[in-house]
């Protein structure tokens, strides 16, 4: 751990107050509270700026998969630096990390996925798919095909494009999407379907629905659907057995291609390094991911396609024309080394096996909560999972979204030394995927007592 000591905290605070602008920040109460600072870290921890240390249960954003503070990490990163730091790798140059991840990706992909653009993260890797689907029915001279679906509830990031894809409508208000282009249908979550329903029959009618979509719009205008293998930040949402594969064959049914958006699923959070074929039995014409690639170390995203994309894009389009998309840290050499050395880590240590073991511990301890009387659902798979608070179990009614108890929740396990993450009444957890048993143990028991002290205060305050 490094020597935080020196660093005067309170100034550090006020100068975040002052002047950082937030990403996704309630600025009714910023700019009262500012920010919790979080100076230093170790493996499965992390240590605010007065010393204090938490386990990280959110593994910072879905993404410090081989947990922090690895000193390899920083060996491969200063070495790439000292190497050579940047290089452009438009037109005809590369760099050897650029190279040696996109063979690995590769190899590691289902399927044909054979080919990797890069980009800084899981929004710019969407948005790349975007432009390279359009691109690619372009050159096909299938110019009507432009339209994607995507679902209520997923999430696909923050640029224009992602947030128009993205289908949480909270996270709409007061911003603008790109209407036309993209449509939504509706999400497959199993716990909200009606009373009575089979899940067969929920599965049934969320298929039609999409074939229905495609149909109003016009096969020869649909591009693409956009799914995330398990809804992230809509509510770690799993889909009912079959989902996936039967949306791709309805997709390839009329010419649509299907993106699986592995941001949050790729890079061991399931037990494999791809979630699509390995947990859903898909095999996609694209993959985006991002995070665990690097699990946060630097900023990376990927765009994995098909060979039969990649040999349509890479034929000129017309005399002296370029395939003009790209960034000036595509393939960034020092962010690859950190990838690179990432996935040689989860390899080395057998970090997937860890999480089919572990994780499959963690997701029976997780949903023991169940028994509490707020806890609606805990589902998810892995260390993937979310924590559905509500009013009444029976009826599945929320408790009024003024008492925010995902807050609530989470303010007590902080003060327990437990960072969980709040996502309006519920909670969600993706830990770095080293995680002991002892770690398991605190964290869940933690999470329960958490739970319970947020009862009392529901039910003090008036809201049960
Ligand atoms: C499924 C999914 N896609 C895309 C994104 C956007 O990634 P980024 O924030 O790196 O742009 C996220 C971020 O949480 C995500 O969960």
């Amino acid at each position: 751990m490094s020597d935080i000591k020196n660093i005067d905290m309170k100034q550090v605070w006020q100068q975040d107050k002052d002047h950082y602008v937030h990403p996704w920040t309630d600025f009714s109460t910023f700019k009262e509270s500012g920010s919790m600072i979080l100076a230093d870290s170790d493996n499965v921890h992390v240590i605010d700026g007065e010393g204090r240390r938490y386990l990280d249960g959110i593994g910072g954003l879905w993404c410090v998969n081989i947990g922090y503070a690895r000193e390899e990490m920083a060996q491969a990163i200063a070495d790439q630096i000292m190497k050579i730091p940047y290089y452009s790798s438009f037109g005809h140059h590369t760099t050897v990390p650029a190279a040696q991840l996109s063979a690995k990706l590769a190899q590691l992909a289902p399927g044909n996925l054979n080919h990797v653009f890069y980009g800084c993260g899981g929004s710019v890797a969407n948005d790349t798919a975007v432009r390279i689907i359009h691109f690619y029915f372009n050159q096909l001279g299938k110019k009507s095909k432009k339209k994607i679906i995507s679902r209520i509830d997923g999430y696909h990031g923050s640029t224009y494009m992602a947030m128009s894809i993205t289908g949480v409508k909270f996270d709409h208000i007061g911003f603008d999407i790109e209407e036309e282009l993209v449509h939504h249908i509706s999400c497959p979550n199993p716990y909200r379907r009606p009373k009575g329903q089979s899940l067969e029959a929920f599965c049934d009618e969320k298929i039609q629905e999409l074939e229905d979509k495609i149909l109003e719009l016009g096969p020869d205008n649909v591009a693409a659907f956009f799914a995330e293998p398990i809804m992230g930040a809509g509510g770690v949402i799993v889909p009912p057995k079959g989902y996936h594969k039967r949306s791709l064959d309805v997709c390839h049914k009329y010419g649509v291609l299907y993106v699986s958006d592995e941001v949050v699923t790729a890079f061991g959070r399931l037990g494999h390094m791809f979630a699509s074929d390995d947990e859903f039995d898909i095999v996609p014409d694209m993959i985006t991911c991002a995070k665990g690639l690097t699990s946060g170390y630097l900023p990376l995203g990927a765009t994995i396609m098909s060979d039969d994309i990649y040999d349509v894009i890479s034929v000129p389009q017309a005399d002296g024309a370029l395939f003009t998309h790209g960034y000036t840290y595509s393939g960034h050499p020092v962010s690859c080394a950190a990838a690179i050395k990432n996935i040689e880590i989860m390899e080395r240590e057998q970090l997937c096996e860890h999480v089919m073991d572990m994780g499959a511990y963690f997701e029976a301890q997780v949903k023991s909560l169940e028994d509490l009387p707020i806890v609606g659902e805990v589902r998810g798979r892995k260390f993937m999972m979310c924590i559905e608070n509500v009013a009444n179990k029976e009826s599945k009614e929320l408790i009024n979204p003024d008492a925010a108890v995902g807050n609530r929740i989470a303010d007590h396990c902080q003060a327990r030394g437990l960072i969980v993450r709040p996502l309006a009444h519920m909670n969600v957890l993706s830990p770095p995927l080293t995680l002991s048993k002892e770690n398991v143990d605190f964290l869940v028991k933690t999470l329960r007592d958490s739970i319970e002290a947020t009862t009392e205060d529901l039910k003090r305050d008036g809201y049960l």
